[in-house]
């Protein structure tokens, strides 16, 4: 039985991760983030606090489980503190991936990053593990220095890029497209929402499931993970509020142009998931499958659907 460790566990992608692996134990798993467990989900995993800025910290806990495989999830994500907090992001999006990436090597542990759909450039999305990265912003930037390192590594590994990806945290800690829009109409507030980028919506299980599946099967190379349904921003909000019976009154759909943000957004990206699907069977949920999925989550968490 393989030991995978997985950072960032507290985040949307960790605690899924989590989550998945509980349902059906092939593996160890160690799940590692800053502070205490937030997840809290049983007796599936360990859980040990680690803080990748933490050098000694993470050799240490590294030295104690032994892992075969580590699964990166943990980084600043939000691209426009990236913008705001260039150096924060670069020790633990780029740094902290080296320091890694050396222990990886040298102790022989399969590496999997996960990257995103802003190293392109969206000038021509949906994209293929092929095409060629040109990021935007200084998050997407951050990430593609971190790919370089860890593809350039002695040693196996694999890069996992994902895109707009949407689920229920446990803990509620961390808000999204689908969560936020939800809620926002659910309180009968009008919103603004881009029409002009585009992207293929990931439902975290199904990101989780397949960082499982990669790690436990050893896959190496580059891997887009993500939904097949190439959407605009706006259209998505719009199948949430159908989804729930909400009012598509509230929504107004903007050029992106309207909104001043520290960091450019890529305009069409989204993925091809092909690779994935031939070399492991990966098949995403369609959106409203995943927004059944969020549904049940919050109903079993006694959040209300006001509407469904
Ligand atoms: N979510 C998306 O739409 C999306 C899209 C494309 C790519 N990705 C990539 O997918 C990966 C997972 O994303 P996610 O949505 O799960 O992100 P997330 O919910 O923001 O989770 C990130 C986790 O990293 C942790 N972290 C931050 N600094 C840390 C440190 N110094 N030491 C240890 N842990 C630290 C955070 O801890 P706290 O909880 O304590 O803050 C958080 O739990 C990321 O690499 C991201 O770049 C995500």
């Amino acid at each position: 039985m393989k030991t995978i460790l997985v950072t960032g566990s507290n985040g949307l992608l960790g605690q899924k991760i989590s989550a998945v692996h509980a349902l059906k134990p092939k593996s160890r798993l160690v799940a590692t983030s800053r502070g205490p467990d937030r997840f809290k989900a049983g007796n599936t995993y360990i859980y040990e606090e680690l803080d990748l800025l933490d050098p000694q910290r993470v050799e240490t806990v590294l030295g104690l489980y032994r892992p075969d495989v580590v699964i990166h999830t943990a980084a600043v994500t939000n691209a426009d503190t990236c913008a705001e907090q260039p150096e924060l992001c670069d020790r633990m999006n780029i740094e902290a991936v080296a320091q890694l990436v050396q222990l990886c090597a040298r102790k022989g542990i399969h590496l999997v990053y996960l990257s995103t759909d802003f190293v392109f450039d969206g000038q021509s999305g949906p994209y293929r593990e092929s095409d060629q990265p040109n990021p935007l912003s200084h998050y997407g930037g951050s990430k593609l220095a971190a790919e370089k390192l860890v593809s350039a590594m002695q040693g196996p590994w694999t890069v996992v890029r994902t895109v707009l990806v949407y689920g229920v945290l446990r803990d509620m800690s961390r808000s999204n497209l689908v969560l936020w829009a939800k809620e926002s109409l659910e309180a009968g507030r009008n919103i603004r929402v881009v029409n002009d980028q585009w992207r293929t919506p990931t439902l975290a299980e199904d990101l989780a499931a397949a960082c499982l599946e990669i790690a436990e099967r050893g896959l190496q190379g580059i891997y887009h993970i993500s939904g097949e349904e190439f959407i605009s921003i706006a259209q998505m909000v719009r199948r949430v509020a159908q989804f729930w019976s909400l009012d598509e009154g509230l929504i107004t759909e903007v050029p992106s142009s309207v909104f001043v943000q520290p960091a450019k957004r890529p305009m069409r990206t989204g993925f091809i998931v092909d690779k994935a699907a031939a070399d492991f069977g990966y098949r995403p949920h369609r959106l409203e499958e995943g927004l059944a999925v969020v549904a049940r989550q919050l109903s079993e968490m006694g959040i209300p659907n006001l509407s469904a």
